[in-house]
């Protein structure tokens, strides 16, 4: 295997490239939808354009116009910030709204105010970092969140990544009750599988909370590699080092060795989702392969200099000195 694409075996999911979460096609919405995307020109945001222009519906978006300036020149783009300044969406009206550029809960209790009397569903991209403890096995979505204490916007910047989203879930729902559709990813495997989902879910009326995680229950890490291989026609081997030498070695989970986590302890559950009720509501998958060729092509046709700097995990040194321990230890 090439360097090259043995970095990219290591690279593929952190790349915040294509993998997979996906939907076959889905019958005809029941009408046009007018939907505002709070976003709508960086990673998940054109995944929900495009499905979403492709089948008729009207989509207005909402930025600062500093991103991807260039996507979507026939779609109306509304100009403000989350920050201090809505002033475009006064007066408006839309069927839906997908907001997938909050962070903070500050951005969504405005935004969800300001929009609940002139539009239908308040869609949140929220995050699997909502749970405070993974440990249970399935998980299921009910699961405990990180408890939403009282914050002020001085405060809530330090509140966490998880914190910071189950605060804003909360606003979505406070403002919207039974209309706030929340929907918690884990890392994105395929973008496009999770757009293609939103407009089928908005499409067809849901609200709730949804899981966008898989493709399998329980994903090992041994399938996600192996969907890997086959996709880009590699002819790496594997080789298994146990959890515990790994630990030893200090090797961390999800930095050291991206998608790595141990299935033990408060993250035993961490890709033990039961997707049930996320299957039920239509989420399909792309096969891994697709999803990682895909990922592959679309890396060869960013700038040299993007290729050269993508990075992740451990290096290849300290790769070849985990076998050289691992093979005398055994
Ligand atoms: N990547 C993952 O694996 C993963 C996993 C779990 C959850 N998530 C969630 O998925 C979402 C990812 O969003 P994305 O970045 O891919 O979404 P996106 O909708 O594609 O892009 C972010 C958008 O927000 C706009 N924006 C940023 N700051 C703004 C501000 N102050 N006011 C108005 N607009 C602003 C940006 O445009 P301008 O710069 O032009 O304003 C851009 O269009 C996040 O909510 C994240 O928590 C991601």
């Amino acid at each position: 295997m090439s360097p090259t694409r043995r970095d990219f075996i290591i690279n593929t999911a952190v790349a915040g490239s294509a993998m997979s979460l996906g939907l076959h096609a889905c019958s005809a919405g029941p009408r046009k939808l007018k939907i505002l995307v709070l976003g709508g020109t960086s990673f998940v945001g054109p995944h929900q354009v495009r499905p979403a222009l492709e089948r008729g519906h009207e989509v207005t978006l909402f930025n600062r116009g500093r991103t991807n300036t260039h996507l979507f020149p026939e779609v109306e783009k509304l100009v403000g910030d989350r920050v201090d300044d809505l002033s475009a969406l006064e007066g408006r009206e839309w069927d839906v709204v997908i907001d997938n550029s909050a962070i903070l809960p500050s951005w969504v209790r405005r935004s969800a105010r300001l929009l609940k009397d002139s539009v239908g569903i308040y869609l949140f991209t929220s995050t699997r970092s909502v749970y405070s403890d993974l440990s249970r096995i399935p998980m299921d979505i009910d699961g405990p969140v990180y408890p939403v204490e009282s914050w002020t916007e001085e405060t809530e910047g330090s509140m966490g990544y998880g914190p910071q989203k189950a605060a804003a879930e909360r606003e979505a729902i406070a403002a919207f009750g039974d209309r706030a559709l929340i929907i918690r990813p884990g890392l994105i495997i395929d973008v496009r599988d999770m757009g293609e989902w939103y407009i089928h879910l908005l499409e067809n009326g849901y609200t709730g909370t949804f899981m966008a995680l898989g493709p399998d229950y329980p994903l090992t890490f041994k399938t996600f590699l192996e969907g890997i291989r086959e996709g880009v026609e590699s002819d790496a081997t594997f080789t298994w080092m146990d959890t515990e030498f790994l630990q030893q070695q200090r090797v961390r989970a999800y930095s050291h060795m991206p998608l790595w986590m141990p299935a033990v302890g408060r993250n035993a559950g961490f890709n033990r989702f039961d997707l049930t009720r996320t299957w039920e509501a239509g989420l399909t998958y792309r096969p891994l392969a697709v999803t990682a060729k895909d990922t592959l092509d679309y890396h060869f046709t960013r700038p040299e200099e993007r290729q050269a700097r993508l990075r992740s995990g451990i290096t290849a040194e300290r790769e070849a000195e985990l076998f050289s321990l691992w093979y005398s230890r055994t």
